[in-house]
């Protein structure tokens, strides 16, 4: 096994060096436990569920945005460079501060259900290839990893590809009224959404769902543009 030279950012541009003895299947959140338990207790970072389902453990591993529990290190090279994701505001060390930004998203797409009819009381069973098309867009794990690799979602209006996957998620949702997903449609057909998107394709390239969000960007846009002909044609 290597002796693994690791770099560990701890803001103002100031870094810690540690050397770890690698192991086997060691993940880059393990190699973080390790430098904790063993060698600097103040280093700070974020983890939850450690199985890439939460997002927390998102950072810049030499450079590029990914999850810490889902790397291993066999995949690096012996010298690690660790920094927090750029574009959230810097909470210490590796942690950043994702919550505002998707608590704003959620908020500013309602991403909830503004049913068309009362609850009827009973089971409404929702056609497979609906659910299916739901599940897919609700893959996405408020990383942020495809907000701070997009330069569009950092330094535009451009929501992300994230934010996008949410507001398609609830207009393909049948129970949503037509009023909001009319809201929808107007945002995602805006900057702010799927003409926001530049085309840089760093979301799909990093996004650790493995979600193909350039495909389905290009996809939803002429969805949209049916939807659009289709309510023009109506008046
Ligand atoms: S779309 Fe992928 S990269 Fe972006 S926040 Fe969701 S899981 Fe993370
Ligand atoms: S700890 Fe939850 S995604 Fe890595």
């Amino acid at each position: 096994m290597r002796e693994l030279k690791v770099k560990i950012a701890r803001g103002n541009k100031n870094f810690s060096e540690f050397s770890v003895q690698e192991k086997p299947r060691m993940s880059v959140l393990l190699l973080l436990d390790e430098i904790l338990e063993t060698q600097d207790s103040s280093i700070y970072y974020e983890s939850v569920c450690r199985s890439s389902i939460c997002g927390s453990c998102a950072v810049k591993i030499n450079g590029q945005p990914k999850l810490a529990c889902k790397t291993q290190t066999s995949s690096l090279p012996e010298n690690i460079t660790l920094e927090p994701l750029d574009f959230f505001p810097l909470i210490k060390d590796l942690a950043t501060d994702k919550s505002r930004f998707f608590l704003e998203l959620n908020r500013k797409l309602e991403t909830w259900i503004h049913p068309s009819k009362p609850f009827s009381g009973k089971d409404e069973i929702m056609p497979e290839e609906v659910s299916a098309k739901l599940y897919e867009r609700e893959r996405c794990i408020e990383c942020g990893i495809c907000v701070s690799a997009c330069p569009a979602a950092s330094f535009t209006n451009f929501m992300s590809a994230s934010g996008t996957q949410k507001a398609l998620r609830f207009l393909d949702d049948p129970r949503n009224s037509k009023e909001a997903q009319e809201k929808l449609i107007a945002v995602l057909a805006s900057d702010e959404g799927l003409w926001g998107c530049h085309g840089v394709g760093a979301c799909e390239n990093f996004c650790p769902k493995e979600i193909p969000l350039t495909r389905q960007l290009a996809e939803s846009r002429r969805e949209i543009i049916k939807l659009i002909l289709r309510d023009w044609f109506k008046k």
